[in-house]
């Protein structure tokens, strides 16, 4: 696989001039940064078709699917169109699977407006809808040809979403030693993201469809996706203390002293969770936790534990195991 160009938001105007643009906007960003999007666009050969109506995760949705494929569809989309989605995540997921299905599939570029975006769900070609199964269980790989980067788009980002992208900077620090010095050395968030965002090409260009080492990216997301249902965090939020509980109760590693001084430097006052509140939902996470796609089979699941910076293990540990670490 090729990867997808990551570049600045500056190269938009060469790149895609001569495109005619189907563009899937997150209606909050278009409130926020209208004037600076206008800009963006300006002077390209084609006027962009825009779609707006889309707020965010609830719409990761068939229903809402169907509402923007009508709506290129009636606009004339064809084969040699490109998609562009403009917003978080959700846009992002959204957008690419609309194009990898529409016109049985045309090429599509991202930018991403939230940190957690720009670091990693613009990256890597997965697509997908929620469903009422569950998340993401509709999708399609299918990636994207450019990556805009435009870190000012972060300036109105809640405080929250800035504690979901650093929860998964902090899994990139832990996962790549020079990842974790530039975190320590503070470099820029703009630097950072860019090292963010090429590692995970480098990752998922060994291994696009998740046989191999791309698993590795999914440190801290086992006991994570539990703690983001449970008890309705955000995302990389969820990544962090999932990073943290593994690393206090399954790990013996000496990694402690490494984790605290990342939480310090990326400013994540962490644990959020007290153990006593995991305590009293104990028996929900290992519900979802049975329920995680890494299950090596009924019993057991692969848990990624850190050994040291830039080493990771992957172990496999019955349910039984993890369920005993309270006794409920
Ligand atoms: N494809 C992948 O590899 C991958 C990886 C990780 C996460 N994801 C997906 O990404 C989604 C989470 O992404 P997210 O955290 O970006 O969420 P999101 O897209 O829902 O955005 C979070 C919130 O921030 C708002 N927002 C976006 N940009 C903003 C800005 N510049 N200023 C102010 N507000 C802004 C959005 O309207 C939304 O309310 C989930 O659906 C998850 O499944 C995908």
């Amino acid at each position: 696989m090729r990867g997808e160009e990551i570049l600045d938001i500056k190269s938009l105007k060469e790149v895609l001039y001569n495109e005619e643009l189907f563009i899937v906007l997150d209606k909050k960003v278009k409130d926020l940064h209208g004037e600076k999007l206008k800009e963006i666009f300006e002077g390209l050969k084609y006027s962009p078709v825009i779609f707006d109506n889309f707020s965010g995760e609830k719409d990761k949705s068939l229903k809402k699917y169907k509402e923007c494929v009508s709506f290129f569809l009636d606009q004339k989309i064809h084969r040699k169109a490109k998609v562009l989605a403009v917003g978080g995540g959700a846009t992002s997921d959204f957008a690419g699977f609309v194009a990898s299905s529409i016109l049985r599939g045309v090429g599509w570029s991202i930018i991403p407006t939230t940190l957690l975006s720009m670091v990693d769900a613009s990256i890597g070609g997965k697509t997908g809808l929620n469903v009422k199964e569950g998340k993401n269980l509709i999708g399609a790989f299918h990636e994207a040809d450019y990556v805009f980067i435009d870190s000012s788009f972060l300036e109105t980002l809640p405080e929250e979403e800035f504690v979901s992208g650093k929860g998964e900077i902090l899994k990139y620090a832990l996962l790549n030693k020079d990842i974790y010095n530039q975190v320590l050395s503070k470099t820029s968030f703009n630097e950072l993201i860019y090292s963010c965002a090429r590692y995970k090409q480098q990752i998922v260009k060994e291994d696009f469809k998740e046989q191999g080492k791309r698993i590795l990216l999914n440190l801290g997301h086992t006991f994570g996706h539990a703690f983001e249902l449970c008890f309705d965090i955000s995302h990389g939020r969820a990544v962090a203390e999932g990073i943290i509980f593994k690393d206090r109760t399954l790990n013996s590693s000496k990694l402690k002293e490494s984790l605290d001084l990342l939480l310090e430097a990326l400013g994540i006052k962490a644990p959020f969770l007290s153990i006593n509140s995991i305590n009293e939902n104990w028996n929900r996470i290992i519900d979802y936790i049975a329920h995680d796609k890494k299950k090596s089979n009924k019993n057991n699941i692969n848990i990624l534990l850190p050994t040291e910076i830039g080493h990771v293990k992957v172990q496999e540990i019955s349910i039984e195991k993890i369920k005993n670490l309270f006794n409920t």
